[in-house]
């Protein structure tokens, strides 16, 4: 009997219920003071309750991980709270390839692997002297878009960034990753790799509702040039997006890209569920700002199935459910350690 177990936070709801109906045991990684709000989800089995997150290393809780045969599927929060070096000494077998997480959090890995890619990317920025173009400012990591921010030349860069130091959203040695500003239609593509039937699935697409820079544009410019307040890109939801269909060749090509890109740097490969994300120009040109390299909270949206999940599959498919669905089939045909690292 296996069983699946994620952290309590990001899409655990999405991917605890979707292992519920595939007929795993489920359990939740719960801080204390999520608890209530978890144990009202009759699907969740057993919550381990944790002060933080981070004793998900410790060896109680992977001792209780183990003795379930737990398959630990990783999102956003683990990504956000723990090192790539932390991630990748976890024992309980994790979903996909553990390794490709470092190379979601390093951003300068990350430009590499995009390239590899060939993924069209915006202009990084080395040195913020060479700051001709609007750029947005990056942290390290899937910080969340807090303490992000735009510039037009040095001068505003440095302004801004001594803003956010002495406001302690940002540590004065912290290394920023500076690239040039897309301007045009966010989307966010959702897709699937099964490394069992070696084919790539397009799940869907999301758009990102980030707080306050969404708040600035409802605001007339006369106010907008009195505040001096540095916006930031705080994710708050997100909501569902089609795309025109003369552009789905083209997501495909970039999703089967990145696999193959993926395999050649970072054995098992792209594995498990990953999100291209990006924006549609005037001439709907895409331009990839980045990936993440596991389950996206922006699949939330689809708990129901995906509209083109409908397409592929004869039953309402959340991502969640088609994690568990892969596990399920891995289980049964002994190929456990081909989806798991
Ligand atoms: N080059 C870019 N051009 C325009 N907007 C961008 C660019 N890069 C990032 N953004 C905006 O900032 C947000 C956060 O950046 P992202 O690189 O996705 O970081 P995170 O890892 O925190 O999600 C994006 O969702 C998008 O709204
Ligand atoms: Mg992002």
């Amino acid at each position: 009997m296996t069983a699946i177990a994620t952290l309590g936070s990001h899409c655990a709801l999405q991917v605890l219920k979707g292992a519920k109906d595939e007929g795993f045991k489920t359990i939740l990684i719960c801080e204390k003071k999520r608890e209530k709000l978890y144990r009202r989800f009759p699907f969740i089995d057993e919550l381990i309750i944790v002060d933080y997150f981070k004793e998900v290393l410790d060896e109680k809780c992977q001792s209780i991980l183990q003795q379930n045969n737990a398959v630990l599927i990783p999102h956003g929060t683990l990504i956000a709270q723990m090192s790539s070096e932390e991630i990748e000494s976890i024992k309980t077998p994790i979903f996909g390839n553990k390794w490709i997480l470092r190379w979601e959090s390093d951003r300068g890995m990350k430009e590499k692997l995009m390239i590899e890619a060939k993924l069209p990317i915006p202009a990084p920025v080395l040195n913020p002297k060479d700051i001709k173009k609007l750029v947005i400012v990056k942290r390290q990591g899937a910080a969340g878009g807090k303490g992000y921010f735009m510039a037009a030349s040095e001068e505003d860069y440095n302004t801004k960034r001594n803003q956010l130091i002495s406001d302690g959203i940002i540590s004065k040695d912290e290394s920023l990753y500076i690239q040039e500003y897309a301007a045009g239609v966010l989307a966010y593509l959702q897709f699937f790799y099964s490394p069992l039937k070696g084919e790539l699935e397009f799940f869907g697409v999301d758009q990102r509702h980030e707080s306050d820079i969404e708040g600035l544009a409802r605001i007339p410019s006369e106010q907008q040039l009195k505040s001096d307040k540095v916006p930031s890109f705080n994710v708050i939801g997100n909501s569902p997006l089609v795309l025109r269909e003369s552009l789905l060749e083209e997501v495909y090509n970039m999703g089967e890209n990145f696999v193959e890109a993926a395999k050649k740097m970072v054995a098992p490969g792209m594995n498990g569920p990953f999100c291209i994300e990006g924006v549609y120009d005037e001439n709907a040109k895409f331009t990839s700002f980045e990936f993440s390299a596991r389950i996206v909270a922006g699949s939330n949206i689809y708990m129901d199935g995906s509209p083109y999940y409908t397409l592929l599959f004869n039953e309402p498919m959340s991502m969640g459910k088609r994690i568990a669905r892969e596990i399920k089939l891995a289980v049964e045909s002994n190929q456990l350690d081909k989806i798991t690292t």
